[in-house]
């Protein structure tokens, strides 16, 4: 039977979760080559990421920044542990939206998230003295211009945009383009997996500020058409 995706949403969550990657994942999302050349990265929305955590063990240096960021690691971690059912629910009832060639099921995508969890928390106190972890939230940004020679940001601009509205996208990546030379964003999808509406009005908007904005085919696609990120240069 085709699911009837009229009157609601497939695959509907209880607000932004704090529900995190591996450097793998994120190697893939924004076509990362060896974290030695990053540079000074920016994480930003980084929640229980492990990119920074891993990255930091390669000796890279990446910054991770969140609002979540006021919380102490158990706190993170029980936030996490309250959006597990409903995350896995919605992966259940949205199965047919996602391409599972990466994952292979929704129990390795759960193995991923504990993992890099685990490798967050394991890290994070240390992370925080030493200003690896800062609370932070868009659309203003506690950094100097030019801090970073990336900044990336995965799974909250556009995914989130019916939360998130068009003005916000336009000055939290401008905000971006202030701290960094360059910023990813992937995906491009919003929850229902749709294009993002408020990307054409985006890039046209900084295009004409200066900036390059282009769409950059990733090796990597879960939610199904999501493909591709976007990749800012300062003008
Ligand atoms: C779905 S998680 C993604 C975490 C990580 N980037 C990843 O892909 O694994 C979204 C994160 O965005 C954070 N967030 C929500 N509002 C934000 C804001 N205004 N500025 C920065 N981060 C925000 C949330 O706290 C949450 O940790």
């Amino acid at each position: 039977m085709t699911p009837d995706t009229r009157d609601k949403p497939a695959f509907e969550l209880p607000g932004i979760v704090p529900w995190g990657r591996r450097l793998g994942e994120y190697s893939a999302f924004f076509a990362l080559g060896d974290p030695m050349d990053f540079g000074p990265v920016l994480d930003i929305g980084a929640g229980p990421s492990s990119f920074a955590a891993e990255a930091h063990a390669l000796g890279a240096p990446v910054v991770a920044a969140d609002p979540l960021y006021r919380l102490s690691a158990g706190e993170i971690a029980h936030r996490f542990d309250e959006t597990v059912d409903a995350m896995r629910a919605a992966m259940r009832r949205a199965a047919y939206r996602f391409n599972w060639a990466h994952y292979g099921s929704e129990e390795n995508v759960l193995r991923l998230r504990r993992e890099a969890l685990a490798l967050f928390t394991a890290d994070y106190e240390a992370g925080r003295r030493e200003g690896r972890y800062v609370e932070a939230a868009l659309p203003v940004l506690p950094f100097a211009d030019g801090t970073y020679r990336l900044a990336l940001v995965s799974h909250l601009l556009f995914l989130y945009g019916d939360r998130l509205d068009f003005r916000f996208h336009l000055t939290s990546l401008r905000e971006l383009l202030r701290v960094a030379e360059e910023v990813r964003v992937f995906p491009l999808l919003n929850l229902d997996g749709l294009p993002s509406s408020h990307l054409p009005g985006v890039m046209t908007a900084l295009r004409a500020e200066g900036h390059g904005a282009e769409l950059v085919e990733v090796p990597f696609e879960f939610q199904r058409g999501a493909t591709r990120m976007l990749r800012l240069r300062r003008g």
